[in-house]
């Protein structure tokens, strides 16, 4: 994918969305296209960390412990926990459709943000306003499943 496009894509994935230009083309710099045929695991759960990727074209489902839980189109990232954490890769992502994915490996990733603090925070900001509406959408479906149970 040519550069000017892989920015404006990355420019739409919420945790790169603050960036600035100059930051957005160090991203780019790192990223590269990958392509994935239907049915296609793109991590696997279990398995040991790899690249963040970030979907551009096609659909791909997240499934934890054989369960669909949610399903990701253009613009949706995956891959950050195992790369913060260090951690096996929390759910498997399985292409839905031919996926195409720009990856960054994890140590290019992290070495940025090493090198960026400005770069850094900002993440770090998106990746905590996804903590708090991942926090809110669990306590709602907590909530709903009480209900069911009251109600049944
Ligand atoms: P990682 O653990 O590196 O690899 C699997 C990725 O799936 C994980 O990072 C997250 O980016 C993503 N993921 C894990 N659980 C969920 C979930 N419940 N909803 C959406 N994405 C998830």
């Amino acid at each position: 994918m040519p550069k000017t496009d892989a920015a404006a894509v990355l420019k739409t994935v919420p945790l790169f969305a603050g960036l600035a230009r100059n930051e957005l083309n160090d991203v780019v710099d790192l990223a590269r296209d990958e392509l994935y045929s239907p049915g296609q695991d793109i991590v696997t759960e279990g398995q040991a960390g790899g690249p963040f990727f970030t979907i551009t074209e096609g659909r791909a489902d997240v499934i934890v412990h054989g369960n669909k839980v949610r399903e990701l189109g253009p613009g949706s990232s995956f891959g950050e926990m195992a790369l913060f954490e260090g951690s096996p890769r929390s759910a498997t992502i399985r292409a839905n459709t031919h996926v195409k994915a720009l990856a960054i490996t994890s140590w290019n990733f992290l070495a940025l943000l090493q090198d960026n603090w400005d770069l850094t925070k900002k993440i770090l900001a998106e990746l905590s306003r996804r903590c708090a509406v991942d926090a809110v959408v669990e306590g709602l479906r907590r909530g709903e499943a009480k209900g069911t149970k009251k109600n049944s």
